[in-house]
């Protein structure tokens, strides 16, 4: 792997990928915006996951929850109480650091301290004299705890404004559906729910690119089942988020499982897939056996029974949850480090290239008019194509420069629009990662192409 976060970065800002939010005002840490071809990759990531996991599977089905919800539901879920990070801050440069953060820096990895509570996690920073990253100095205030939801108010008068907040996770849409859907669909455990849909968390780390960000998406999906089957149902899922990410190209070898060292109350078996990110190895998605915990809680504060009646052996019970998550943002991030590769040519030459699946990459085919004098027969094929999938349509500059610049945005075909078009109605079709060249007739282009860019 060849890429590094500044470069990533910046073909992203050059290539319409990503931009950095508000940019004209400066800024605003950890937002990021998708320009043209960034939207469309991630469009496409989503529709993959969505394929794979609601699509596909007969008894998994979607919603599309509120992200704004009763307060309550915070509350039984626990996030009012104990979504929080331990923060510090450093009492000489006045910057602000997760305490969990600073250690496991520091221990470069060795020190785990998830499993430490916050009084430990300050003897550690002070016995082993844990540096503020940005002024070196040794000196921080003592640990506070921070939540992470955003919070806002409504109603119209200030005495009448009851607290909202934004959802920090989609999975609670999920569960407070998991009546509706069972009732409309007549599912019978066990079955999914999968979602996609923005979560926000005021999270105070740098972000690294999209990696953090206090604005994302999220796919998650909640695989409702009997106690008893759960422990199945969670090697399963961990083979089908493991199988997903390496059908979308991921090299296993850049990929790797890892237990939770402490888990949650509520959790029976917890793990993430890693991915070897420029910033290391990452949590890039997690599979978390929550058991019966949030559909009981759920119905301890709500006050409506949240059980499912077996229709063959007439048992009631509240199902355990096998839950699926991952950030599209975060995965967006992994495809562009995954594709990211710089080639040397044969006349020595380099090019950057996007190695993406095809289903993935933003534009399946560039239409290129050899020259501009070609334009109007290259705009009728760039018409007849964008009616099966987005194209990309490019007359400026020399055709290797235009080949190039289709390569860093991971375009897998150019098709050439030549002096012969016009006799014989054929084109040339360039295939990205290998550079070869066919000649193929203008009405065959589709079905080649559309072939090519499945997800299956
Ligand atoms: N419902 C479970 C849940 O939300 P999580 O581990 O907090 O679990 C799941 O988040 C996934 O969401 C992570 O594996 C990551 O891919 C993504 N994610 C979490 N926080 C994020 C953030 N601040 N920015 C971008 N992606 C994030």
């Amino acid at each position: 792997m060849k890429a590094t976060m500044d470069k990533l970065v910046n073909l992203c800002k050059g290539r319409g990928i990503i931009f950095p939010g508000s940019e004209i005002y400066g800024g605003m840490g950890n937002t990021w915006d998708y320009g043209p071809v960034g939207v469309e990759i991630k469009n496409n990531l989503k529709r993959a996951w969505w394929k794979r996991f609601v699509q596909e599977s007969d008894n998994s089905f979607g919603v599309d929850a509120a992200i704004l919800m009763n307060s309550r539901v915070w509350d039984a879920s626990g996030h009012t109480t104990s979504f929080t990070d331990p923060k510090m801050d450093c009492k000489n440069c006045k910057t602000r650091h997760r305490a969990d953060n600073l250690i496991e820096a520091h221990s470069k990895g060795a020190v785990n301290p998830d499993t430490m509570t916050n009084e430990e996690m300050e003897a550690y920073i002070k016995e082993h004299h844990v540096v503020c990253p940005k002024c070196g100095k040794s000196d921080f205030t003592p640990i506070r705890t921070f939540n992470l939801m955003f919070e806002t108010s409504r109603g119209v008068t200030e005495e009448g404004q009851n607290v909202v907040y934004l959802r920090p996770e989609t999975a609670q849409g999920e569960f407070v559906n998991f009546l509706n859907v069972q009732r409309t669909t007549r599912a019978k455990v066990p079955f999914g729910i999968g979602q996609i849909g923005k979560a926000f968390r005021n999270e105070i780390t740098p972000g690294n690119f999209i990696f953090r960000t206090i604005e994302f998406e999220q796919m998650e999906h909640q695989w409702f089942c009997k106690e008893g089957t759960d422990a199945k149902y969670y090697e399963e899922f961990k083979k089908k988020a493991w199988d997903f990410l390496v059908d979308l190209g991921f090299d296993p070898e850049h990929l790797r499982f890892k237990d939770h060292d402490k888990l949650a109350h509520y959790a029976k078996s917890a793990c993430d897939i890693q991915y070897l990110f420029p910033i290391g190895w990452s949590e890039l998605n997690g599979i978390h056996n929550r058991t019966n915990y949030d559909l009981s809680r759920h119905a301890e504060f709500s006050g409506k029974a949240m059980d499912y009646l077996d229709p063959v052996t007439n048992e009631k019970y509240i199902p355990y949850v096998i839950e699926y998550s991952i950030g599209a943002d975060r995965l967006m991030l992994a495809a562009l480090t995954e594709a990211y590769d710089e080639e040397t040519l044969d006349g020595g030459d380099t090019r950057v290239v996007m190695h993406f699946h095809p289903a993935v990459a933003a534009y399946k085919v560039a239409v290129l008019p050899l020259q501009k004098s070609l334009g109007d027969k290259a705009r009728e094929v760039y018409k007849k194509l964008s009616k099966s999938f987005m194209c990309a349509y490019d007359e400026a500059g020399s055709i290797g420069k235009r080949y190039r610049r289709q390569d860093e945005i991971g375009t897998p075909y150019c098709v050439t629009v030549d002096f012969d078009t016009a006799n014989d109605n054929t084109v040339t079709l360039r295939d990205r990662d290998s550079m070869e060249q066919i000649r193929l007739n203008i009405d065959d282009v589709a079905a080649y192409v559309g072939e090519k860019i499945k997800f299956d």
